[in-house]
C-alpha cells in the first residue's frame, strides 16, 4: 500500500519557513513584490493567479495586479514588462500563461529580466539549470524535487523514468533529476512500448495530460508515483494521468491529485520570489 505524499501539507511548512523568513527581511526594511500580468479572463488562469496572490498574502509578499483587456497588443505588453524590468522596488515578474493568440508567448517570456523570472521560463534560466549554474528553477519540478527530499525519498543512483516533454515540467524536470543523481529516461507521446520503459521506474513522474493512462501495470512493484497531470475524469471529478485507486497497493508512495504537485507550484513561486532578494 502506498505512502500518500501529502503536497497540501508539506507546501504549507515551506510557505511557514518562507513567512519566517519574509519577516526577518522586513526587519531589515527589504520587502519583496511580485508583479502579476494576466491579460483577459481565461477561467482557469484567474483562479490560478486568485492562488497566487493569496500565497503571497500568507507569506507577507506584495503583489502588484495587473489585469490587462484581452486586446492588449504585444507592443503594450512588452513595454510594460520593460517598465517593471527597470524598477528597483519590483523583485518578480510573472506572466500567466497562456496569452491570447495575437500576443507571442516565447517573446513575452524573452522579456523579463532574468533577475526577475521568478517562473523559470526564460531561456536563460532553463540554460542555467541545464549547465549547473544558479538560476531561477521551473516551480513544478523544483516543488517536485521538495516533495521528494521532505518525503525521505532518495534520488540518487535511482531510475527515474519521466512521461512528457513539455518546457515547464518535463525537460526542466530530467535536469533537475540528473543534478540529483538520478539516471533519467523521458518518454512522450511517440515512445514506443511505453509500459516497457515505465516498469523500469524506481521514481515515475507523470505530466503528459492524459486521464488515468497510467495503471499498474505500468509500474513495476515499490515505485514512487508523481502525478502532475490535472484533469477531470467522466463524473467531472479532478484526476491526474495516474489511475490512482489502481495502482494504489503496487506502488510505495504516491501523489494524490488534488493535494499532491499543485499546491507545491505555488509554494516553489514564493520561494523564488524570496530568493530573487538575493
Ligand atoms: N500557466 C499554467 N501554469 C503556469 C505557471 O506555472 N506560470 C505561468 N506564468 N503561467 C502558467
Amino acid at each position: 500500500m502506498a505512502h500518500i505524499i501529502d503536497g497540501k501539507k508539506i507546501s504549507t511548512e515551506i510557505k511557514d519557513e518562507l513567512k519566517a523568513k519574509v519577516e526577518l527581511l522586513k526587519d531589515q526594511n527589504i520587502t519583496v513584490t511580485l508583479a502579476v500580468i494576466q491579460v483577459g479572463n481565461n477561467p482557469a488562469s484567474t483562479v490560478y493567479v486568485g492562488n497566487k496572490k493569496k500565497a503571497c498574502a500568507y507569506v507577507g509578499i506584495n503583489s502588484l495586479s495587473y489585469e490587462l483587456p484581452e486586446e492588449t497588443s504585444e507592443d503594450e505588453l512588452l513595454s510594460l514588462i520593460n517598465e517593471l524590468n527597470q524598477k528597483d522596488d519590483i523583485n518578480g515578474i510573472l506572466v500567466q500563461l497562456p496569452l491570447p493568440k495575437h500576443i507571442d508567448e516565447d517573446k513575452v517570456i524573452r522579456t523579463i529580466s532574468p533577475s526577475k523570472d521568478v517562473d523559470g521560463f526564460h531561456p536563460q534560466s532553463v540554460g542555467a539549470l541545464s549547465i549547473g549554474q544558479e538560476g531561477f528553477i521551473s516551480c513544478t519540478p523544483a516543488g517536485i524535487i521538495e516533495l521528494l527530499n521532505r518525503s525521505g525519498i532518495t534520488i540518487e543512483g535511482k531510475e527515474c523514468v519521466i512521461v512528457g516533454r513539455s518546457n515547464i515540467v518535463g525537460k526542466p524536470m530530467a535536469m533537475l533529476m540528473l543534478r540529483e543523481n538520478a539516471t533519467v529516461t523521458i518518454c512522450h507521446s511517440r515512445t514506443k512500448n511505453l509500459m516497457e520503459v515505465t516498469k523500469r521506474a524506481d521514481i515515475l513522474i507523470v505530466a503528459i495530460g492524459k486521464t488515468k493512462l497510467i495503471n499498474k501495470d505500468y509500474i513495476k512493484d515499490g515505485a514512487v508515483i508523481i502525478d502532475v497531470g490535472m484533469n477531470r475524469d467522466e463524473n467531472n471529478k479532478l484526476c491526474g494521468d495516474v489511475d490512482y485507486d489502481d495502482v494504489f497497493q503496487k506502488a510505495s508512495a504516491i501523489t494524490p491529485v488534488p493535494g499532491g504537485v499543485g499546491p507545491m507550484t505555488i509554494a516553489m513561486l514564493m520561494k523564488n520570489c524570496v530568493d530573487s532578494i538575493k
